[in-house]
Order: C-alpha cells, then sequence, then structure tokens
C-alpha cells in the first residue's frame, strides 16, 4: 500500500481484527516520546499505546491519575511523529470521559485532532457506555480497558489480581459483551486470572490483548519501560524482563563520568 510514508503497509483496525480472525498473536507496548516510538515501531509491534502509565514512567507519580489531558496529547504528539507503521491508542487520562459523555467526545477528538493518533482508549464497563457510545459517533475507534483499572486504585485499594471471585468475573465477562456490542474494536483486560482471560478471548470476536492476563488472550501488551528493564522495582509475576536498561545506564553514566574526571574524555580525536 502506498501511503504519505512510502511503501509502508500501516496497520489499521482491520489489520487487528483479521490478525484475531487468523488466530496471529497481537504484540502491543507502550511509548510516550519521539525517539522510543520510533524504536518500537521499528521492532515491529503492531500497536503503540500512548498509556496514561506516562504519569508512572515519565513523571514520576505514584498513581495514573495526575496525567491531564494536555500531557497525554503532548505524549501522543511526540510519539506519532515517531511512527510509520503501527496503530497509536493513546488513553484519555483519568476525569477526562467518567460521567459525562459530552465532555468524552470533546477529549477523544482533541485527541485525535491535535496528536494525529488513530484511536483512543478508556477504562470502565456499562459506568461509561454512554460516553463509549458518543464517542463513537464521531468516527474514533475505541478499546476498552477492564480487570484491574488503575484509574480507579482508589476503590479497589491495591493492585493485586481482579475478578478472582465469581461475581466480578461475572461483571467482567458481562462488560466485555457490552463493549463488543456497542463497537470497540478490541479490548485491555488487566491482571486477571489467566482462565478468565481465556474465557473473555473465546467468549468475543473483537481482539482481547492482555497484561498479567494468561498466554490464551488475543494478544500482550507491556509497559516498555518496564520489559526493557528501565523500571526496576516494579516485578509483578507477569512482567518479562527482556533487558536491565536501569543498571546498563547507571554503568554507562557512572563510565562517563570517570572518564570526564580523569580528563580521558574528550581525547584528541573527540574535539577540534
Ligand atoms: O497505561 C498503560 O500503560 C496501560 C497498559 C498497562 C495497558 O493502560
Amino acid at each position: 500500500m502506498s501511503t504519505a510514508f512510502g511503501d509502508v503497509k500501516r496497520i489499521t483496525t482491520h489489520v487487528i481484527q483479521a490478525m484475531k480472525d487468523k488466530k496471529e498473536k497481537i504484540s502491543m507496548l507502550t511509548a510516550y516520546d519521539y525517539s522510543m516510538a520510533q524504536i518500537v515501531d521499528a521492532g515491529g509491534t503492531e500497536i503503540i499505546l500512548v498509556g496514561d502509565s506516562a504519569s508512572n514512567v515519565m513523571a514520576g507519580h505514584e498513581t495514573t491519575l495526575p496525567i491531564t489531558l494536555d500531557q497525554m496529547i503532548y505524549h501522543a504528539q511526540s510519539v506519532v511523529r515517531g511512527v510509520k507503521r503501527a496503530f497509536v491508542v493513546v488513553d484519555l487520562p483519568f476525569g477526562s470521559y467518567q460521567g459525562n459523555s459530552k465532555l468524552a467526545l470533546h477529549s477523544a477528538i482533541r485527541i485525535m485532532k491535535e496528536s494525529g493518533a488513530h484511536a483512543i482508549k478508556l477504562e470502565g464497563g456499562s459506568e461509561v457506555k454512554e460516553s463509549i457510545e458518543r464517542i463513537l459517533t464521531a468516527g474514533i475507534p475505541v478499546m476498552g480497558h477492564l480487570g484491574l483499572t488503575p484509574q480507579s486504585i482508589y476503590k479497589f485499594g491495591t493492585y493485586t489480581v481482579r475478578a478472582k471471585e465469581e461475581a466480578e468475573a461475572k461483571k467482567l465477562i458481562e462488560d466485555a459483551k457490552l463493549l463488543q456490542e456497542i463497537g470497540c474494536f478490541s479490548l485491555v483486560v488487566e491482571k486477571i486470572p489467566a482462565t478468565l482471560g481465556k474465557k473473555v478471548a473465546e467468549s468475543l470476536d473483537i481482539p482481547v490483548i492482555g497484561i498479567g492476563a494468561g498466554k490464551h488472550v488475543d494478544g500482550q501488551v507491556l509497559v516498555v519501560h518496564d520489559m526493557l528493564g528501565i523500571t526496576h522495582q516494579f516485578n509483578p509475576r507477569f512482567l518479562r524482563r527482556y533487558l536491565n536498561l536501569y543498571d546498563e545506564i547507571k554503568n554507562a553514566v557512572g563510565r562517563y563520568v570517570e572518564d570526564v574526571k580523569l580528563k580521558d574524555f574528550p581525547n584528541d580525536s573527540e574535539q577540534y
């Protein structure tokens, strides 16, 4: 396909749906800035999420609640500039969509218009039905998010596994079906038992992407800072670290500091 970016086949909602239909697993990673987005895109992930986890890993907040819509748009703009192929999804931040569908539509339109991203994600089931329906009327693809929904952390009280009890699992499946019925193109399920992840993925036609939801869902998502080992004090069972960049970068900085102190850097060939 020839696009404004040359002959790159861009990932779309149709490609993502076709992957579920063909039982091909979907990979998704977060990114929050131009340089990381370029690398993650080049690595071949199909979906890049500009997650509100930026509140934690970029801004150092304890929760995702403080990040603002303007800050999410800034991160999304930077990511979109770095991406040639992946489908870019942006989280609607806490307070920008709950309980007010007009506000939700306004927030989603701002993200799409000001960043050039391809879809939005928001947390919750039946409670946010009206907001999702109104956003969809504008032709904006919506990704749902159920299970552990970090914007509700003060309601849950902890970050432990959700929906272990039958009543919560039943509500989660009902919500998942509702999100599909009203038109979400996909769904993230976070930190739920693997058996429930399997049940949700098998019950839905749309792709179900898991984080800590086991191997039977249609795809996986991780926070890029976690899988690269940039964060090092966060060690949930579901996390596989592919690098230990915290130590790699710290050691590189240490070597640089030493070289400067020893007057080894710059040497003759590193100056004009
Ligand atoms: O904000 C985020 O990074 C997310 C993922 C954990 C799914 O929502």
